[in-house]
């Protein structure tokens, strides 16, 4: 992950005006849209990209030998060859498109947990995954036999690392699953230590970036994983479109998880058998547009810069907590802003955090409310949900005004 120092600042009002949302007024207000670690707005790029899509390239891709077949397909699979430059893979066959970052996430648990896995074997996740890298590998323990073992976390909501041993003493490890950053507290996770502890028990390492990719430069070959997991629909991109990264020789190894059309290379009554990579793992009509869509978003990305995005969001995250940090009754959950992502999650002593999202939606700032798909987190925490604000390239320090004026609001409602 980049270096936030010496970063020119983003034109924030000139990325703004590229999404029509922002021009939009609500009661009267533009929108503060403070969720966008739920899923981020699109710009003009994207949207007008796919309508040109649709319009003038639209057809099934792979079995057209017609013009606008041909277009389609080098749309779909120029969008592979974008994915696999933003991840710094080695090929194309590594990108498997997905409908989103869960399928990401269950191809591995039931391509390679439900085959590989079986009792002895200790298949290990953290107490703060989204429950979309939680459930699928406790699932496949409890469909093999293997051992769920979960990463405790400390007060701030940081991996306890000193459980490590503990683990291992359990049994034979053979997966360790966790996310780059915890989208319901912001925690970015020490992703070294693990796959390094990963590496030693001779582990096969899955790393959940939906909430890292978005924000932060990403390289497969030095973070040293085997599986990497992302959603399109949180990076600007359409909603309908994931991505798994994997090592070739590892899902070469794997039996397929969806069958059906374009996953075979030869049908007969008698036998079945596989397509390359990545087809093998893209059974029936793919998310097309979507797909191309997120080359689209990539390219926004790319052109604006990660690392500026991350100087920015990290800004605005320090802000947040100096300026939350004052405000009467609330308490922020998670690491101070240094060792986080743009997330910052918090519980108002006066109302629960569905009615304080309500009232702030009131006033034109949009969060999100819950347990955030975390419900192991919140245990973790004692609570049952908190208001989350998360930052994106369009957001201001003037989104974050308006957050703490709106929660002084809140409170005097309910005092
Ligand atoms: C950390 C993390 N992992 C996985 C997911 C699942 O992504 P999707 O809902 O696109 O499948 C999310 C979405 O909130 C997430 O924040």
């Amino acid at each position: 992950m980049s270096s936030i120092t010496s970063i020119s600042a983003l034109d924030v009002p000139r990325i703004k005006s590229d999404f029509p949302v922002f021009e939009e007024r609500f009661d009267g207000r533009e929108l503060a849209y403070l969720d966008s670690a739920n899923s981020s707005q699109k710009p003009r790029q994207v949207l007008e990209g796919l309508t040109e899509f649709y319009e003038h390239s639209y057809a099934n891709v792979h079995r057209a030998v017609y013009e606008l077949g041909e277009r389609a397909t080098a749309g779909y699979e120029g969008a592979r060859e974008k994915t696999r430059a933003f991840l710094g893979a080695d090929s194309t066959r590594e990108i498997i498109f997905t409908r989103n970052g869960t399928e990401a996430l269950n191809l591995v648990a039931h391509a390679w947990g439900l085959n590989e896995l079986g009792p002895g074997d200790v298949v290990v996740s953290t107490v703060l995954e989204h429950h979309s890298n939680f459930v699928p590998w406790q699932y496949v323990a409890e469909r093999t036999g293997a051992e769920f073992a979960v990463i405790g976390a400390d007060g701030n909501g940081e991996l306890d690392l000193e459980q490590l041993d503990a683990i291992a003493g359990r049994g034979r490890v053979r997966l360790v699953a966790f996310g780059l950053i915890s989208n319901s507290i912001g925690s970015v996770n020490p992703v070294e230590a693990l796959i390094g502890w990963a590496r030693e028990h001779g582990a096969v390492t899955v790393v959940d970036a939906c909430q890292a990719a978005p924000h932060r430069t990403l390289d497969v070959a030095s973070l040293g994983v085997d599986f990497l997991a992302l959603t399109g629909h949180k990076m600007l991109a359409p909603s309908g479109i994931g991505v798994l990264w994997g090592r070739q020789a590892l899902l070469n190894s794997m039996e397929p998880f969806n069958l059906g059309g374009e996953m075979i290379r030869s049908v007969t009554i008698e036998e079945t058998t596989w397509n390359e990579l990545p087809n093998k793992f893209e059974a029936g009509t793919p998310p097309i547009a979507q797909a191309y869509g997120l080359g689209l978003a990539i390219d926004y990305l790319t052109r604006v810069g990660l690392e500026r995005i991350e100087a920015h969001e990290h800004d605005l995250t320090t802000y947040a907590m100096e300026r939350l940090a004052g405000a009467d009754g609330v308490s922020v959950l998670g690491p101070p802003a240094e060792r986080r992502g743009g997330i910052v999650s918090f519980t108002l002593d006066s109302a629960h955090p569905h009615d304080v999202a309500q009232i702030l939606d009131s006033h034109g700032v949009a969060v999100r409310a819950g347990h955030h798909c975390t419900q192991p987190a919140m245990d973790h925490f004692g609570i049952s949900a908190t208001t989350r604000a998360s930052f994106y390239l369009y957001n201001t320090r003037t989104d974050v005004d308006r957050l703490v004026e709106a929660l002084a609001d809140v409170r005097a409602t309910f005092a």
